[in-house]
């Protein structure tokens, strides 16, 4: 992905939002794990995805880095689902956990939105954790604009269920 926009002005600590690139991928590695929020597959299946990225072409994912001082401070991850005609899927969304709640995530997600409603998309969707540990996530998400649309008891693990969130981009 090669589109950037100037430093983000929402954000008090200020960054830079552009596409990935190689160089980042240690960073966002370092990142993902130190947010402390995920099961080690998690973090795999989250590597697996921006190696996907940094490949020609993508592979359908697309991606959003906060740069600050020349480094990876927070990313997003999210594609077209290809069953539907306009509903994109937002796979990833991390900042680093010494710069949480300054103001970068909800940058993220609104260059996501952006981003989705300049492809005709009319809805995103996020997938995210019901254990108490992910309550600042979800405060998030529902800061953001976000409504749960689903609950899946017990999916992730027994006492820890998939919610789904969404938020309609189009009228
Ligand atoms: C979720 C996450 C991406 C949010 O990014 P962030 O930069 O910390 O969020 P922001 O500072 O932009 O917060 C935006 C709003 O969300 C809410 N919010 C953010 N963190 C919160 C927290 N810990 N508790 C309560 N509300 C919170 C606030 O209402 C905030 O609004 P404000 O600007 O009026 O204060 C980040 O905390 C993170 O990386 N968490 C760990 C990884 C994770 O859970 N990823 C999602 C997996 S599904």
């Amino acid at each position: 992905m090669s589109s950037s926009s100037p430093t983000s002005s929402s954000a008090p600590c200020a960054v830079r939002l552009r596409g990935l690139e190689a160089r980042d991928r240690g960073a966002l590695e370092a990142l993902i794990r130190g947010t402390q929020m995920f099961y080690a597959p998690e973090v795999d299946v989250a590597l697996e995805l921006i190696d996907l990225g940094l490949k020609p072409g993508g592979g359908g994912y697309e991606f959003v880095v906060a740069e600050r001082e020349g480094l990876a401070v927070g990313y997003a991850c999210w594609g077209l689902n290809p069953m539907s005609d306009g509903v994109h899927d937002l796979y990833w969304i991390a900042v680093d956990r010494a710069l949480q709640k300054a103001g970068i995530g909800r940058a993220l997600l609104a260059h996501v939105e952006a981003r989705v409603r300049a492809a005709a998309g009319r809805t995103l969707m996020i997938e995210t954790g019901g254990k108490p540990s992910y309550q600042p996530t979800r405060s998030f998400y529902l800061a953001c604009g976000y409504l749960e649309v689903a609950r899946l008891e017990d999916f992730y693990r027994v006492g820890d269920d998939k919610l789904v969130f969404a938020k309609k981009l189009a009228p």
